[in-house]
Formats: C-alpha cells, structure tokens, sequence
C-alpha cells in the first residue's frame, strides 16, 4: 500500500495565487447565496479534533449542511487513536467510511501522517504549526472590506504563533505586504530558527513600526493551547503589544481592526476595539463558513 495523490489543504501552500483568488470571490457568492450549491450532496466528512473549537467546529458543521452534505464530529479521546491505534491506520479507515477529513491536533506530523496515507482529501483545522483556514477567512475579510488584495498591508501584532505563520503563508500568495510585531522570544525567526516559514513577510520587534500605513492591524490570544505553562510570562511579555484604540490611530485612517478569536479583553486587544467601529472580527468570524464552503468545494470536485 502506497501514499495517495488526493487534494490536501494543510499548509495553504498547496494552493496557487490564481486558485487563492478564486476561492475567495466564490467564497464571496457563497456568503450572498449560502444555499446556492449542492455541492457536497451525499458526500460525509468527518471532523477531527483533539483540542477545543467553537469557530471551526460550527462554521465546518454548519458549512457541510449548507452544501447538501453530512458531517461527522469525532472527539479523539473517544477514538482508538486514543488507544494506540497508528495514524495510518486511522486514515485508511476514515478513508473507506467518508469522503473527506479535517483535524484539529497540536502535532503538525500528525496531520501530515493522516494525509500521507488517507485517499480522501485531508484539511487542516489548526495545528501547533499552521491555521491556513483561518487564513482563508481573515483574507476574505480583508477582500470583502477593501475590493481587492495586491497591495494592502496588514500588521500582525503578538505571539509569532500558527495564525500569524499562515497569515505569512498565504498573504503572500494573495499579493498582501504581511508585518508581524513581535517580542524577543515570539517572534516566527525565533521558533522557525534560521529559514522561517513566513515567505515574504517582515519580522520587526516594534508595533508602531508594523502598524504604520497598514489597513489592517491583527491579533490573537497571548497565551495559546498548549501555553498554559508559561501564562505569567507570556502575558508580561506581550503587553506592550495589546491593540488598542492608540495603536489603531497610528495605522492607515481606514485601518480595520482583525483578531481570530476567542478574544481575552483587557490582554491583546481592548474592549473598545473588539467592540468598536473599526472592527471586522465578528464578520471575519462569520467568514469561516463561507471561505471553507469554497475550500471543500475546491476539494470535493463534483
Ligand atoms: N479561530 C478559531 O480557530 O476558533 P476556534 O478555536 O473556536 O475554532
């Protein structure tokens, strides 16, 4: 029994700009016609995860519904995985039972694993390394609030973490100028060592510096899943980079305000941004289901 060639979306580096871009105007017309497509009529996917999620998990259930398919959730502590059962074995099952899966695990070799040996197209739903749903998402925003991609700038501001890494990624697919802020220790140079995966994108230490002239400025939780141990620290550490209304003033006039959620007010970002006029965190919420209704329709071809 060999590897198999079906379409993976575990990185985003799978995709070219051209598709990229195509995935989000569809994921546009998804977003005004939710029920427009059937294209995952009589399809299964199964839904992976080993770590909590409200977004993903709702936003992939709803998304599969709308698209005329069925989904099947399945916790991995409640799996033989869970037992000792190999990876392999867990994909060749999954493969012969339902059409797809997604997983949600802290090892990115995991996710790799299960798409080495599924011949079901695999997506990743966050590792420890990579968020490219996420970044469908945060993308479609952006297109949704400017028009078009090439050229924009947006300031990512915090942990170098998975969201920041595949905001790198595919920002650079998309044509968008990606800036991330971060602390000595939390940036992606200082994880990824000497060739971060991060593309294109500027690595700096000052804040202001990555917001200036940027339509965007991001953030997302200090103390991540898996970060509980150094929480203290952490939050020491990341406070001169909250976003907050001060911050926000010294970006581009039409700046947006992003955070990928769940939010901790009062940390990385104020309430008054999270709640407040410049923000699309809410819209870049509800976008996981309309980018991930054109992903697996790029992914399930009828
Ligand atoms: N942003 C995100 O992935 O949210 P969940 O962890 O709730 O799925």
């Amino acid at each position: 029994m060999t590897e198999t060639d079906a379409r993976h979306f575990l990185t985003g580096r799978e995709l070219t700009s051209e598709v990229l871009s195509a995935l989000l105007e569809r994921g546009l017309e998804l977003k005004s016609a939710p029920r427009s497509s059937s294209a995952l009529e009589g399809a299964i996917v199964a839904l992976l995860f080993e770590r909590p999620s409200t977004r993903t998990r709702l936003s992939f259930e709803a998304g599969i519904v709308e698209l005329g398919g069925s989904s099947v959730t399945l916790r991995a502590e409640e799996l033989q995985l869970s037992r000792g059962e190999s990876v392999r074995d867990t994909a060749l099952v999954l493969s012969r039972q339902v059409q797809a899966v997604g997983v949600r695990t802290g090892e990115h070799d995991v996710l790799e694993e299960l798409a080495r040996w599924a011949s079901i197209p695999v997506f990743n739903m966050l590792t420890a390394l990579h968020h490219p749903c996420q970044a469908l998402a945060d993308l479609l925003t952006l297109r949704e609030t400017f028009g078009s991609l090439p050229g924009l700038r947006v300031a990512y501001v915090g942990d170098g973490n998975n969201v920041a890494r595949s905001l790198a990624i595919l920002g650079e697919l998309a044509g968008v100028e990606v800036v991330i802020a971060s602390p000595p220790g939390y940036s992606l140079a200082d994880i990824d060592g000497p060739a971060p995966e991060t593309g294109t994108a500027e690595l700096v230490a000052d804040p202001r510096e990555a917001v200036a002239g940027a339509q965007a400025v991001y953030t997302d939780v200090w103390v991540s899943m898996g970060d509980e141990q150094t929480a203290a620290q952490r939050r020491r550490d990341l406070a001169p980079y909250r976003v907050d209304e001060d911050l926000l003033a010294a970006a581009s006039a039409d700046a947006i305000a992003l955070h990928c959620l769940p939010a901790h007010p009062g940390e990385e970002i104020t309430t008054e941004v999270l709640y407040g006029p410049r923000q699309r965190i809410w819209d870049q919420a509800e976008n996981r289901r309309h980018a991930q209704k054109a992903l697996l329709e790029h992914l399930l071809p009828s």
